[in-house]
C-alpha cells in the first residue's frame, strides 16, 4: 500500500514519533523516513543518527523537560509509541497517561493536525494485574467492545488523547496490537529477539527449544502485529480522512497455531524443539542464570549485546505464550476503511530474524 509522503520543508508534514527508540517507535521512524516524511524522534537517549531525522532528548515525566525539546519544534502529526513500566496498574495510569497529557500540553498552540496513540489488547484482556483473569468480551476482538470494568492506563492515555483532541482541535486515531515483533534492543517487550535468544542459547547447550506457554496457547488459534505493519497502520489512519477519530485493531491478517509456528521457528535457528507437555516451562525459570552463557556466545560471535538483560524479555514471552485464552483479533474495522496491510507471520519472524542475524543480534 502507499503511504503519502511529505516532508518538514516542504509540504509542511513533519512527524513526531515519540517512543522512537522502542519496538513500534523505531519501526514508525524507519516507515516515515522511507516515506520522505522529517522526523523528529523523541526518547531519552537518542537513536541512530541517520538523514531526516532530529532526535530530541526528552524526559516524558517532566513536563519542563518536554516544553524546552519542544518549544522550537512544530510537528504536523503525532505519533505515540512511548511508555513506562510501572509495579501496579494505578501506577501505570499516573505515569503512562501523564506522559501523554504532558506531551500533548506542549504542543499546545502548535499547528498539529493529527496524534495517533498505540495501546494494545490489554484494552479488552484487562490490565497487567488482572490480565485475561476477568470477564473478557468473546474473541475475535471486535474494537466497538465496551471498556472493561477495571481500571487501565490504556482507558486512561483515551481519556486524556480524547480532551486535549477537544480542546486543541487535532483528530486522533488509536491503534490496538497485539504482540508486536520488531526490532529494539533494551527495550522491555520484544517476543521476536526473546525466542531468538532463547533458540540460539539452547542451541548452544544442545538443549530443545521448548515451548514455554500453555496448552491452550500451543493448540489454539492466535495471531501477531509486525512492527511495520503497525507503523504504515498509523501512518494510515494519520492522513486518511475517514479512519480520523476512531480506534482500529492492528494484527497481520493471518491466524496461526504455535504448534505449527513452532517448529519452523526452530528450523530456522537449526536447533531440535519440544511442544506442550503437560505444563507451562516458563522461561524466567529455564532461562534463569544464562547471562555468563550469554557474554561468551556474543565474544565468540562479535555480537553487537553482550547483555543478556537487554536482549531478553523473558517475563513477557512467559506471560503471552501462558494465557490460558485463546487471543484472536478482527481487522474487519480496518479493512472497512480502506487499510489492506497484510504481512504472513511466519514471513514476518524470519525477516526479522534475518535482520538480528545482519545487525549481529544473534549468531
Ligand atoms: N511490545 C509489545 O509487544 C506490545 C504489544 C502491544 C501493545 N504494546 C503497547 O505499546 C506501547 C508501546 O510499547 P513498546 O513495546 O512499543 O515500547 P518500548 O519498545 O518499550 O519503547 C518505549 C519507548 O519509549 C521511550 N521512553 C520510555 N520512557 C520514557 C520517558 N520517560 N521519556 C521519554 N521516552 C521514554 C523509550 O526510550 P528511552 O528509554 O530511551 O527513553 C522507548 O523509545 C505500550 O503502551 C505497550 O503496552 C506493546
Amino acid at each position: 500500500m502507499t503511504i503519502e509522503s511529505g516532508t518538514a520543508a516542504g509540504n509542511g508534514r513533519t512527524a513526531l514519533v515519540v517512543g522512537a527508540t522502542g519496538i513500534a517507535g523505531s519501526a514508525l521512524v524507519d516507515t516515515l523516513v522511507g516515506a520522505g516524511w522529517g522526523v523528529l524522534a523523541l526518547s531519552r537517549r537518542p537513536g541512530p543518527e541517520r538523514a531526516g531525522v532530529k532526535w530530541l532528548s526528552a524526559d516524558l515525566t517532566s513536563a519542563s523537560s518536554l516544553a524546552a525539546a519542544l518549544a522550537p519544534e512544530n510537528p504536523s502529526h503525532v505519533f505515540f509509541t512511548a511508555w513506562s513500566r510501572r509495579a501496579t496498574e494505578e501506577e501505570n495510569i499516573a505515569v503512562n497517561a501523564g506522559m501523554l497529557r504532558d506531551l500533548l500540553a506542549a504542543l499546545r498552540g502548535k499547528d498539529v493536525a493529527h496524534v495517533a496513540l498505540m495501546t494494545g489488547l490489554k484494552h479488552y484482556l484487562g490490565p497487567f494485574e488482572a490480565y485475561a483473569a476477568g470477564e473478557m468480551p468473546d474473541t475475535p476482538f471486535h474494537e466497538e467492545e465496551p471498556r472493561l470494568p477495571v481500571r487501565n492506563f490504556y482507558y486512561a492515555q483515551e481519556d486524556e488523547l480524547w480532551a486535549a483532541a477537544g480542546e486543541q482541535g487535532f483528530t486522533w486515531s488509536v491503534h490496538r496490537a497485539h504482540t508486536v515483533i520488531g526490532h529494539a534492543v533494551g527495550n522491555a517487550m520484544n517476543m521476536g529477539l526473546t525466542l531468538a535468544a532463547q533458540a540460539t542459547l539452547c542451541r548452544d547447550s544442545g538443549e530443545p527449544f521448548v515451548f514455554p506457554g500453555s496448552e491452550t496457547q500451543w493448540n489454539g488459534l492466535t495471531d501477531m502485529t509486525d512492527a511495520g505493519l503497525l507503523a504504515e497502520h498509523m501512518v494510515w489512519a494519520s492522513t486518511t480522512p475517514v479512519a480520523a477519530n476512531e480506534a482500529f485493531n492492528i494484527v497481520n491478517g493471518d491466524v496461526f497455531r504455535w504448534r505449527w509456528m513452532w517448529p519452523k521457528l526452530a528450523a530456522y535457528f537449526g536447533v531440535e524443539w519440544e511442544g506442550y507437555q503437560g505444563k507451562p516451562r516458563p522461561l524466567e525459570q529455564s532461562m534463569a542464570g544464562r547471562e555468563d552463557q550469554w557474554r561468551r556466545i556474543a565474544g565468540e560471535n562479535n555480537l553487537s549485546e553482550p547483555d543478556l538483560g537487554r536482549v531478553a524479555s523473558w517475563w513477557h514471552t512467559d506471560g503471552d505464550l501462558g494465557r490460558n485464552i485463546e487471543v484472536v483479533t478482527d481487522m474487519g474495522k480496518s479493512r472497512d476503511a480502506g487499510f489492506t496491510g497484510y504481512r504472513r507471520t511466519l514471513d514476518a519472524f524470519t525477516a526479522l530474524f534475518d535482520r538480528y542475524r545482519a545487525d549481529r543480534l544473534v549468531p
